[in-house]
């Protein structure tokens, strides 16, 4: 019931050339995706590039972040009214990283999470835990907090729209990513945690995704467990062949 979304984080990386030279190759590889949804999520200068050349394919668009009003005094910042006339159809908020370098809170994160379903964009919302909350067990209560703290005012009828991804950080970038049984046991306790605030038809609905060194060689694994729905995928999307590979998970 819940189709698995495939996501490529990009990050900081692609010039426009690069990006439209990726995206034409992922076409050109892609066959028809009849039980999946993949997307990518170029940096904002690429967008304008690349969302023509998706229009009307299989793959999607989504961008980084936005900023949480529709227009207004400030400076730098992109709003989900421009995400949503680039083309864009998901955005992922609450990164780690954005929550890290950024200074990001929750109350922070649920303001962009409202502003973009206000907007008609499906938020990736992220969450995860660092390498000392889980040695010290606090693992699961931080991150249900997190989802908690992210879907504050969020409406039973918006949730059809969110997406979770679970991030365990010491697993973003470093090639550890956890194990299977690790991921779905918290996938299981996130979804728990939604069927508490929504009930448990809704919160069976809803896409939780896994993110953290998703390779072509642990996606088979990770997707075969029961609650995990797909990936939020940063370094192996920056190639062809490997994001074909993870959006081509048996
Ligand atoms: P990674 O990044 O796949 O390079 O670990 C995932 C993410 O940060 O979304």
């Amino acid at each position: 019931m819940r189709t698995p979304l495939i996501a490529g984080n990009w990050k900081m990386y692609k010039t426009i050339g690069e990006a439209t030279a990726l995206v034409r190759d992922l076409l050109a590889g892609l066959g028809p995706l009849a039980d999946r949804e993949a997307i990518v999520c170029p940096p904002f200068t690429a967008l304008a590039a690349v969302a023509p050349l998706v229009a009307g394919s299989q793959l999607g668009l989504g961008a980084q972040n936005l900023y949480p009003e529709a227009q207004g005094a400030f400076t730098g910042e992109v709003s989900p009214v421009m995400l949503a006339d680039v083309g864009c159809r998901y955005v992922i908020v609450g990164h780690s990283e954005r929550r890290q370098y950024f200074g990001e809170s929750d109350a922070f994160v649920n303001r962009k999470l409202r502003t973009a379903l206000a907007h008609g964009l499906r938020p990736i919302v992220c969450v995860g835990e660092s390498k000392p909350q889980r040695d010290a067990g606090q693992a699961e209560p931080i991150v249900t907090a997190q989802v908690r703290a992210a879907l504050v005012e969020v409406t039973p009828e918006q949730m059809a729209d969110v997406v979770i991804a679970y991030e365990p950080i010491w697993a973003i970038g470093t090639g550890d990513t956890a194990t299977p049984a690790d991921a779905q046991a918290m996938h299981a306790a996130i979804r728990a945690t939604l069927a508490d605030l929504y009930g448990a038809e809704i919160a069976a609905t809803v896409r939780i995704q896994y993110g953290g060194s998703v390779k072509p060689d642990n996606i088979d694994e990770l997707m075969a467990q029961p609650d995990i729905d797909g990936a939020l995928v940063g370094g192996a999307s920056l190639q062809a062949a490997s994001f074909l590979r993870i959006i081509n998970y048996q």
